[in-house]
C-alpha cells in the first residue's frame, strides 16, 4: 500500500506542479515563448472563424419560399484567405527553426558535463573527467549552461523533465545531446517518456540542481571510494555482498565489486530514494527490495536471492553505511 500511495502522490505532483508550462531552464523559456505565440495565433484563428461562421449564418439565412444561390468569392477575398494562412505558416516556420537553433545548438566538439545512460529501468549518470558515477538522482549545477550526453544501454528510452521543456531520446548506438541552463537550484521530477518495457512507468527521473559550489562539493565527495565501516553487522553485510556475487552487477569503488550492469552503489546511502524514486531510501525499503525485488518493481533485472532475515539485515547495514 505504501508504494501505490507514493506512486499516486508522485503522479499528482508530476502533473499538477511540475508542469511543462513552468520553465525551469532558459531553454524551456524559449520553447514556452514559442508556445505562447502559437496559442495566440490559434486563438486569433478560432475567433475569426467563429465570427465569420456566425456572420454568414445570420446574414445568408434563407427566407420563406426563397432558395439562396451561393455566390463565388471575389478574387480579393481568395487572395486574402490563401495569403494570410500562408504568411502565418512562414512566420511560424521561421520562429520554430530559430527556437530549435537557440535551444539545441550543435554539440560537435564540445565535451559533455554529464553522460546519462538509460537502462531497463533506471538512469546512470557519469561525470566525465571526475570519476564519478551515480544513478537515478542526477546532480547538476544551476545557473550555468551544461551539456548532457544521452546514451542507451539497451532499448530506446526518453529523457523528459517537463519543467526543462524539451524531450530527448536515448538510443543504443547513437549519441544524443541536450543543453540545459537550470535557472534555480531545486529538485525536478521527470520520467522516461518512451515505452521501454514492463517498468517503463516506474522509470522516473530526478534532477537535483545545486548552486555551483555545492555541486562541486558533491562531486568531490562522490569521487571518494566507499567508506570503510567499523560496524560488525555491516562488515558481515560486505562479506555477503561479495559471496552472493552482487558485485557482478553493482560497482562499489574501493572494493572488489566492479559490475556495470546495475546502479553504482558506492555512495548509495547519500541518495534520498531508491528505484528511480519509487521508494524512500531507508533501511525498511532496502530490506523489502533485497528480499523480493519483483514484488516492488516487477520486470526489473534485480533477481531474488532467497536470503534469510539475518543476511538481509547485514546487507542493509552495509548498504546504509555507503554514504
Ligand atoms: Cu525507459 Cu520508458
Amino acid at each position: 500500500m505504501l508504494i501505490s500511495f507514493q506512486q499516486y502522490l508522485f503522479t499528482a505532483h508530476f502533473y499538477l506542479l511540475d508542469s511543462v508550462l513552468h520553465s525551469a531552464t532558459t531553454q524551456a523559456e524559449e520553447i514556452n515563448k514559442l508556445h505562447v505565440y502559437f496559442l495566440f495565433a490559434a486563438a486569433f484563428i478560432l475567433f475569426i472563424v467563429t465570427a465569420a461562421t456566425v456572420y454568414v449564418l445570420l446574414k445568408f439565412k434563407s427566407k420563406e419560399g426563397q432558395e439562396y444561390q451561393p455566390k463565388t468569392l471575389s478574387t480579393k477575398w481568395e487572395i486574402l484567405m490563401i495569403g494570410v494562412p500562408m504568411a502565418m505558416v512562414i512566420v511560424f516556420f521561421i520562429l520554430t527553426v530559430r527556437t530549435m537553433h537557440d535551444v539545441l545548438p550543435s554539440a560537435e566538439g564540445k565535451s559533455p558535463d554529464v553522460v546519462v545512460t538509460g537502462h531497463q529501468f533506471w538512469w546512470e549518470a557519469q561525470y566525465p573527467g571526475q570519476q564519478v558515477t551515480t544513478a537515478n538522482e542526477i546532480h547538476l549545477p544551476a545557473g550555468k549552461t551544461i551539456l548532457v550526453k544521452l546514451l542507451s544501454a539497451d532499448v530506446i528510452h526518453d529523457w523528459w523533465v517537463p519543467e526543462f521543456g524539451n524531450k530527448m531520446d536515448l538510443i543504443s548506438g547513437k549519441e544524443n545531446y541536450l543543453w540545459l541552463n537550470i535557472k534555480k537550484p531545486g529538485i525536478y521530477h521527470g520520467a522516461c517518456s518512451e515505452f521501454c518495457g514492463a517498468q517503463h512507468a516506474g522509470m522516473r527521473l530526478i534532477v537535483i540542481a545545486q548552486p555551483e559550489q555545492e555541486y562541486n562539493q558533491w562531486l568531490l565527495q562522490h569521487k571518494q571510494p566507499a567508506a570503510a565501516t567499523n560496524d560488525a553487522l555491516a562488515q558481515t553485510g560486505a562479506q555477503i555482498f561479495a559471496e552472493k556475487t552482487c558485485g557482478n552487477c553493482h560497482n562499489i569503488s574501493g572494493t572488489s565489486s566492479n559490475g556495470q550492469a546495475g546502479p553504482d552503489l558506492t555512495h548509495l546511502a547519500s541518495r534520498q530514494t531508491l528505484l528511480t524514486g519509487l521508494i524512500p531510501n531507508n533501511k525498511e525499503s532496502l530490506a523489502r527490495w533485497i528480499e523480493n525485488p519483483q514484488e516492488i518493481k516487477p520486470g526489473a533485472n534485480m533477481p531474488k536471492f532467497y536470503l534469510d532475515k539475518d543476511s538481509v539485515n547485514a546487507l542493509v547495514a552495509y548498504l546504509s553505511s555507503l554514504k
